[in-house]
Parts: C-alpha cells; structure tokens; sequence
C-alpha cells in the first residue's frame, strides 16, 4: 500500500489524471494542483486555515445571481483578470489599442442608439461627448464596426446594481462610412467596486481603498478584427495608479476637453479618443472575454435536484464489471 508524504503526493494526483483525454485540460489541470500543493507546502496551510477559504469561496458562489458575478470581482481584485487580459493582449497580431478589463457590470441587454444620442437618462449637468475614430492598425477607418459603451451613472453606480431591470449609461453605436463614433453621456464618476459580499471583506481586511478610477468601458467588434474590450480612463483621478482591479492603464487615459474644435457637439466637454483593432487570427475566434453578463453567467447553473446524485450509470457499471460481478464486488478488500 502507498503511503503518501507532502512530497509525494503531488505527483500521484498528477498520474491519476494523466488518463485525461483532452491535452489543454490535461495540461490546466496539473498546473493547477502542482501550484496548489506548493502554495499549501509554503505556507504550511492547516486545516482550520482551509476550511475558512472553502466557507470563503462557498460565499462567493452563493453571492452569484443573474445579476450579479461575485467570482469576476474575486478575479478582478486578486488581478488574476488583468493577468489574463495582459497575456492575450500580447497574442494580437498587430500593434493596437489596447484591452482593459470587462468587469462584472457588461450586460449583452444594451439599447441601440443612433450616432451623437445620449445614453444616461440623467444628465445632472455633468454631459460630455465621446468622439473619435474606429480604424484597422494602419489607420484605415472601420466603417459599422459596433462600439458598446457602458458606464456608471452621474451618482457612480451601474444600472444592474440598482436592479436587473433597470438600463440607463449602456448603448451600442455604429461608426459611419469614414469610422467616426459619437456619443453622448455623462463625466463616469469613480467609484467602490461592490464590497458588501465576500470579495469587499477580503479587500477591507487587507485595508484596500477598493476604489476604480473613473472610467467609460468600451466593447468594439468589426468584422475579421480580434474583438476589443477595453476603457477610457479619466485623467486627474486620484486613483489611476492604484486602481483596485488593475485595469487602469497610461495608454488608456483620456483627456476631457472643455472646447476642443474638433467635437462634432459644439458646447459640451468632449473626449476624443481614436480605438485601433488588430486583424483577427483563428485562435481569436475562440479566445472568449474575461468576464461576461453575470445572467448569462449563472444561466449554466443547474439546480441539483437531489444532495448526492447516483453515479452515471455506465461508470457504475464498468466498475463492476471490474469486480467480476455483484459477488466479486461484496468480496473485495476482504
Ligand atoms: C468595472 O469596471 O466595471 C469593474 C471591474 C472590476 C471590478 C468591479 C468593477
Ligand atoms: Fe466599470
């Protein structure tokens, strides 16, 4: 009989699952528990201490409703999604804007609006424009390429916070024949990400600020070009640089205007920011988002309709057939 040490035990678990059929998955899962038994070695982790990050993770999932994505948020603020945007963005095939993080406000229901409409229901006197340019990465403009913009209302808070019924400061726009967009919206004001779940217990025990820099979320798409999810980040906030997720970035800060020539919409701020997309490649096809519309999200989610469900019966029956038999079975081990 084995007998397994904390050294030894890794690779045992890797030579069970090296039946995986899939190489990728195979691949993700061996990493996956040869890191997490060195993290469970380095720190010495005792049961106590596990127990309360399963009760931890349990509360995130639990946290999770069609409205909203408590396991984006985890991801967000332990950077693990600024991660893995940076990494994808280096696979783009040509030099183009570039992407910042989706977050868990995205929500595939979004009106359409004609060019230069405004979004946010309430203006409050804070409007500004959004203007510029959609091109390839030689600058040739991408004419109806789809720009969705989303962003927190003039009190700071997205619509899906208030209620999944609400929408207001979300729109898809179409850029016209020469690649110009044009929007109308209020100044995003920053903001706390959600910290009344598990994710802001964990930010305020570390004593985190748990505050994004104000910010307009952009999601561009155009035929045969790798799909953009990026963010305009206002220049002055206090915290571009210490941005609780990481998503804020130098090359994504944008300038607001009080009378910049150029706006189409004279009399209004105006921020002009021209976004650039990379040819798409196969592999980008199947790349998929960080993130996604936490109703789409928790729509996967079946409800088990018993505690413990009886094995599938053709495993059940391929381990008795190793047992030689109902009596085999009862017989074995003795
Ligand atoms: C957002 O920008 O919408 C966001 C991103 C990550 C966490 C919380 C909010
Ligand atoms: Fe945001």
């Amino acid at each position: 009989m084995r007998q397994y040490t904390p050294e030894t035990i890794t690779e045992a678990v890797i030579e069970q699952m090296a039946t995986t059929p899939d190489p990728r998955m195979k691949a993700i899962m061996e990493a996956a528990v040869r890191h997490l038994h060195a993290f469970a070695r380095e720190v010495e982790l005792t049961p106590a201490e596990w127990i309360k990050g399963i009760e931890f993770m349990t509360k995130v999932g639990q946290m999770c409703t069609p409205a909203r994505q408590e396991f984006i948020l985890l991801s967000d603020t332990l950077g693990l999604s600024a991660l893995v945007n940076i990494m994808h963005d280096k696979t783009k095939m040509e030099e183009a804007t570039g992407a910042s993080l989706l977050g868990p406000f995205f929500r595939e229901n979004t009106p359409r609006f004609e060019s230069g409409a405004q979004i946010a229901k309430a203006t409050d006197g804070r409007e500004v424009v959004l203007f510029g340019r959609v091109t390839n990465a030689q600058g040739a403009p991408l004419a109806n390429a789809q720009v969705t913009v989303w962003q927190t209302a003039a009190d700071g808070r997205y619509d899906i916070q208030n209620s999944l019924e609400e929408i207001d400061c979300r729109g898809i726009f179409c850029t016209d024949d020469k690649g110009n967009y044009l929007v109308r919206t209020v100044r995003p004001l920053g903001y706390f990400i959600p910290l009344d779940g598990p994710v802001g217990q964990m930010v305020m025990a570390q004593k985190r600020h748990g505050m994004r820099p104000a910010h307009i979320h952009f999601l561009i798409s155009a035929p045969g070009y790798r799909e953009l999810v990026t963010a305009l980040y206002l220049a002055g906030d206090e915290h571009l640089e210490d941005d609780v997720v990481f998503g804020a970035s130098g090359d994504l800060v944008a300038y607001v205007k009080e009378n910049d020539p150029a706006s189409p919409i004279k009399g209004l701020p105006s921020i002009h920011f021209d976004f650039s997309l990379s040819r798409e490649t196969e592999a980008d096809r199947l790349g998929g988002r960080v993130g996604g519309d936490p109703g789409a999200i928790t729509k996967g989610n079946g409800e088990a309709s018993t505690p413990y469900g009886a094995p599938p019966p053709e495993m059940a029956a391929a381990e008795q057939k190793k047992k030689g038999g109902i009596l085999g079975g009862l017989f074995r081990g003795r």
